[in-house]
C-alpha cells in the first residue's frame, strides 16, 4: 500500500480506511493480532483484513459490516487526525490546478499543519517530484514526517522544522510551484521568490479576508508583474475581489496567485485528478464557465456599442443627403 499507488490486497503495515458510512471512517494501520473496535463490533486485523482485496466488505463480531478501503488523499483529508484548520477537496483541486503540478514537479509549502494538502500534491508529483514541506510547530512537523513514512511516500517529501518567514524553504531555484497556507504569506514571498527554479514558477497563498491585498502587493514588489487575486465563490468567480453576500466554497476564500518568469498561463479547463470527490470538479468547472460568461457579456456589450455608433453615424450621413437633396431640388425648380 502506498498513498500513490494503488495496491490490491491488504497487508500487514498498511494504513486502511474503515469505512461505516460517508459521514463515519477513520484509519487504521494493520497489525498481525491487533483488534480495532466499532459499533459493529471489533475487527480481528490477522482474520478480517490481512490478504483480503481492498474494498472488501467486512463482518464485524457484533454481525454488522463495514468496508475496507484503500487510502487516498481525499479519504485522508475526511478522517485524519486534526492537528490545525486543513483544507478540503474543493480547494485543494483548485490550488494543485493553480500550480500546475504534474508528475516530476518540485514543490514547496508552508505549514504543514496535518498534511491534508500534502497528501494531494504528493501524488500530483509523484513518482519522480519532490514537495519541500516547511512547519515551525516542531510536533506538527515530526508527526507529519511520520505519517509520510507511514504512508510510503517519505522518499517524496523532505519536511523542515522552521520558520518559513524567517529561514525560507532551505532550497533556492529548485521549485516549479510554492504554496503558502501562513497567517502572513506576503512575509514569505520573498523566500517562494528564492525556491523557484530561475527560469520561472509559481505561486499561490492561501489570504485571510483581512488583507487580501497584502499578497498581490507582496508579489509585485518582488518583481511579480502578474500578481493577481482570485475568489470563490460559489457560482461565481471574480478575478480582482471578493464579493458580498456569496458564500465561500471551503473555507479558504481568497487566493493569491503569482507568476515569475516565463511561464505559461494556467490552462484553466485542464483536467484533474479524477477524485472521488464531485465538489472538485465543481470548484474547476465554476471557474471555466464564470470566465467564459463574463467574456460573453463584455462581448455583447461591445457589439451593441458598435451598432448604436454606426447607426448614429448612417442616420447623420442620410440626414445630410436628404436636406443637400432638397437644397437642391428647391434651387433646381
Ligand atoms: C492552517 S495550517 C496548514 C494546514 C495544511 N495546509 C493542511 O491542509 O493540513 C497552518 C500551519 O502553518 C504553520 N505555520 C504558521 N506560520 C508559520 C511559519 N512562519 N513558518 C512555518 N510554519 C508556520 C502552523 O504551525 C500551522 O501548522
Amino acid at each position: 500500500m502506498s498513498f500513490v499507488e494503488y495496491s490490491e490486497c491488504i497487508q500487514e503495515g498498511d494504513v486502511v480506511i474503515i469505512f461505516l458510512g460517508h459521514e463515519s471512517m477513520f484509519p487504521v494501520k494493520v497489525q498481525a493480532g491487533a483488534q480495532t473496535q466499532t459499533r459493529y463490533g471489533a475487527i480481528r486485523h490477522s482474520v478480517d483484513l490481512i490478504g483480503r482485496r481492498y474494498g472488501s466488505k467486512v463482518t464485524c463480531s457484533k454481525g454488522g459490516w463495514v468496508y475496507v478501503l484503500h487510502p487516498t488523499p481525499e479519504l485522508w483529508t475526511v478522517s485524519l487526525p486534526h492537528r490545525t484548520q486543513i483544507l478540503y477537496a474543493t480547494d485543494i483541486a483548485m490550488i494543485t490546478m493553480m500550480l500546475e503540478l504534474k508528475p516530476g514537479s518540485v514543490v514547496c509549502e508552508s505549514g504543514t499543519g496535518s498534511g491534508s494538502l500534502s497528501h494531494s500534491m504528493l501524488r500530483c508529483i509523484a513518482p519522480t517530484g519532490h514537495l519541500y514541506t516547511v512547519e515551525f510547530h516542531q510536533q506538527r512537523a515530526d508527526k507529519a514526517a511520520e505519517e509520510f513514512r507511514e504512508h510510503k511516500v517519505g522518499h517524496l517529501v523532505t519536511v523542515l522544522n522552521q520558520d518559513v518567514c524567517k529561514d525560507g524553504f532551505g532550497v533556492s531555484a529548485v521549485a516549479d510551484a510554492v504554496f503558502l497556507d501562513i497567517p502572513s504569506p506576503w512575509e514569505a514571498v520573498v523566500h517562494a521568490r528564492t525556491a523557484i527554479k530561475k527560469q520561472g514558477g509559481r505561486a499561490t497563498g492561501r489570504v485571510n479576508s483581512g488583507v487580501p491585498g497584502s499578497y498581490g502587493g507582496s508579489c509585485r514588489i518582488h518583481g511579480n508583474r502578474n500578481a493577481q487575486q482570485l475568489t470563490v465563490m460559489s457560482g461565481h468567480v471574480s478575478p480582482g475581489g471578493h464579493k458580498e453576500g456569496h458564500r465561500a466554497l471551503g473555507h479558504g476564500a481568497f487566493w493569491g496567485g503569482a507568476t515569475w518568469g516565463s511561464v505559461s498561463q494556467p490552462c484553466l479547463q485542464q483536467a484533474h485528478h479524477p477524485v472521488n470527490d464531485r465538489t472538485a470538479g465543481y470548484a474547476e468547472a465554476i471557474i471555466a464557465s464564470s470566465l467564459t460568461i463574463h467574456s460573453h457579456f463584455l462581448l455583447t456589450g461591445v457589439y451593441l456599442l458598435l451598432v448604436v455608433m454606426i447607426s448614429h453615424a448612417l442616420d447623420t450621413v442620410w440626414m445630410k443627403l436628404l436636406r443637400l437633396f432638397l437644397i437642391f431640388g428647391k434651387s433646381g425648380s
